[in-house]
């Protein structure tokens, strides 16, 4: 993901490029641009109206799932979220605040589909999404191994998000992603990811941090949230 902020965050202008978002089935969709659309507003890094986001994923379903959503849009048919959480694991406080509200700057909260009665004890919530903030998510078909965006250095992005996606590739196809990621960044700019990348010398991608977000009591889940500033 991308996010570029020009000014204060009353009238900061922001563009956010999700990398791999992921289309999940039953019902089929998709979440991340949503909640980073919502996150940024309830962080005051962005304005309703003025956030843009671009998603970027090799996946023909998703970017299909997501052109379709606007095509729905543009009759002003909201996106609906089922967001149903389990009993099994016990969450930590922070993350059961944050299903409870989340979406409240992108949506309204709406009814939920009920859940089959063998899963008894989940609780559901579901999130109608503003049609104006799906149009905010436009998908873009891009393999970040192998593709980049050309943009003017204007365009560039100050955040490139990419969360579950390193993961998949090894060392060599993990730079060349870090390369295509750094040529989208503007100077200075950050990609935040759950996987540790490598520092590779001679690199323009630094790391620059990172911190440990647990989700329940359970041991390991979790994800140390890394980021690494283009130099
Ligand atoms: C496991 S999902 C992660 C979804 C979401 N980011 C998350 O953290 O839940 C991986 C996503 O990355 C996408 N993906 C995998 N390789 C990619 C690549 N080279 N370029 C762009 N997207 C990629 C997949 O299509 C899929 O949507």
């Amino acid at each position: 993901m991308r996010i570029r902020c020009d000014a204060s965050p009353s009238s900061a202008q922001v563009s956010i490029s999700p990398i791999g978002i992921a289309a999940t089935t039953n019902p089929q969709q998709t979440i991340q641009p949503f909640a980073l659309y919502d996150s940024l507003l309830r962080l005051a890094l962005a304005k309703s109206g003025s956030l843009e986001i671009t998603v970027l994923d090799i996946s023909p379903r998703v970017i299909d799932h997501l052109q379709q959503a606007q095509n729905r849009a543009r009759k002003s048919e909201a996106y609906v979220l089922q967001l149903p959480r389990g009993e099994a694991r016990r969450w930590t406080p922070g993350a059961v605040t944050y299903w409870s509200t989340f979406g409240d700057r992108a949506g309204e909260s709406v009814a939920p589909i009920p859940p089959p009665a063998i899963l008894n004890g989940t609780e559901t919530r579901a999130v109608r999404i503003r049609p104006e903030v799906v149009l905010a998510c436009q998908p873009v078909d891009l393999d970040i191994v192998l593709q980049r965006l050309d943009l003017a250095p204007a365009a560039r992005f100050d955040l490139v998000i990419a969360t579950n996606m390193f993961v998949y590739y090894n060392a060599l196809e993990q730079n060349l992603a870090l390369e295509n990621v750094a040529a989208m960044l503007k100077p200075g700019g950050f990609l935040l990811s759950n996987d540790k990348l490598v520092d590779r010398p001679g690199g323009v991608m630094k790391s620059a941090g990172s911190t440990m977000v647990w989700y329940t009591d359970q041991p390991k889940a979790g994800d140390s949230v890394n980021w690494y500033r283009k130099q």
